[in-house]
């Protein structure tokens, strides 16, 4: 029976803990082990990235193996993934085929897939990741898909126990303004994992841009299990106060999915006040910074923040190779 990595809904917190060591022992040279030796990897990019491309190779090849990057509509075919889908327009190879092919090759598949952010119902069934799980028999790993980012939310996680130590923390996950609307896939797993991981999450975002209702109630019942709390504020300026953990990200409204013209008219309203600048950071309880990267300087978070002290994003996004790392050892090992 294989595993996938889809997202950590379904994943203990002894798994995450298990998981965090394992990263710590690859990343302190404690583990060189080797077991992708002989063997490939598919990494498939519909969408542009550079830490996670660029991690999943380097992790790869640490652990033996190869990586075999795809760009469908680029390096590879353009895809389809609907099931009975009539392909007389522009999509020449279905996923059917896509992965059944790859998976003669390959040991697994590491799949990028961003909500296009047109159709909120469709889109928060991932049903593009959805289908390459269906059609494989190896396990497929999210590279971020429309609704999760689990190897950014790991990295999170191993982030702040490193900086902070283990045990709960009060953790902030500000929505910042950004010129367009994104996808919600990052913050959507990082609440999920700091819930998961017993952390006192607080939520900030304006009025409109609440996250997924039913991912919401499972966070907040992970959450109580793991003896952390979720709670959601639209006061960005009171949420600082005490905080150990600033999370920052940009993301679109559910309401406005099709409609990104008006969502941008909307959202410009935002744009002093939702921003990570010093002067909240100074009500913090001496809170490190986080961000997944890419980020708008200036935009999300100013200069002073970036560059201060509190600034803990490159070890974030290095973080992200040790992770995946563990979780290719622990989907793929012997
Ligand atoms: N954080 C992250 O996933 O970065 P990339 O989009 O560059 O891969």
């Amino acid at each position: 029976m294989k595993t996938d990595l889809l997202n950590t809904i379904g994943m203990s917190r002894e798994n995450i803990e298990g998981l965090l060591e394992s990263a710590l022992r690859f990343k302190h040279g404690d583990d060189v082990s080797k077991p992708l030796a002989g063997k490939s990897v598919a990494l498939v990019f519909f969408n542009p990235s550079l830490r996670t491309r660029a991690s999943m190779q380097v992790g790869i090849y640490e652990l033996g193996g190869n990586a075999v990057v795809l760009e469908p509509g680029g390096t590879s075919w353009t895809l389809e993934y609907r099931e009975g889908a009539m392909m007389d327009a522009d999509k020449t190879e279905h996923v059917a085929e896509f992965v059944r092919v790859l998976e003669r090759y390959c040991v697994a598949l590491g799949v990028r897939t961003f909500a296009p952010l047109k159709t909120w119902q469709e889109e928060r069934t991932d049903p593009v990741l959805n289908a390459f799980a269906r059609y494989a028999s190896v396990p497929i790993i999210n590279l971020e898909s429309a609704m999760h980012h689990p190897c950014q939310s790991l990295a999170d996680m191993l982030t702040i126990r490193e900086k902070l130590g283990a045990g709960r923390k009060r953790v902030v996950l500000t929505w910042a303004w950004h010129p367009k609307p994104l996808p919600m896939a990052v913050p959507n797993s990082f609440a999920l994992a700091a819930a998961q991981m017993g952390h006192d999450l607080l939520i900030a975002h304006p009025p409109g841009y609440e996250l997924d209702e039913e991912l919401m109630d499972t966070s907040r019942k992970l959450a109580d299990d793991s003896g952390g709390s979720l709670e959601i504020t639209n006061d960005i300026e009171a949420a600082f106060s005490g905080a150990e953990v600033i999370y920052a990200k940009s993301w679109g409204g559910k309401e406005f999915y099709g409609n990104s013209e008006q969502e941008t008219i909307t959202r410009a309203r935002y744009r002093r006040k939702w921003i990570v600048d010093e002067e909240k950071m100074a009500r913090t309880n001496d809170a490190i910074f986080m961000h997944c990267l890419p980020v708008r300087r200036n935009v999300i978070v100013t200069d002073g923040v970036i560059d201060s002290a509190a600034s803990v994003v490159i070890d974030e996004a290095e973080n992200r190779l040790h992770v995946q790392k563990a979780v290719m050892a622990q989907l793929l090992g012997e």
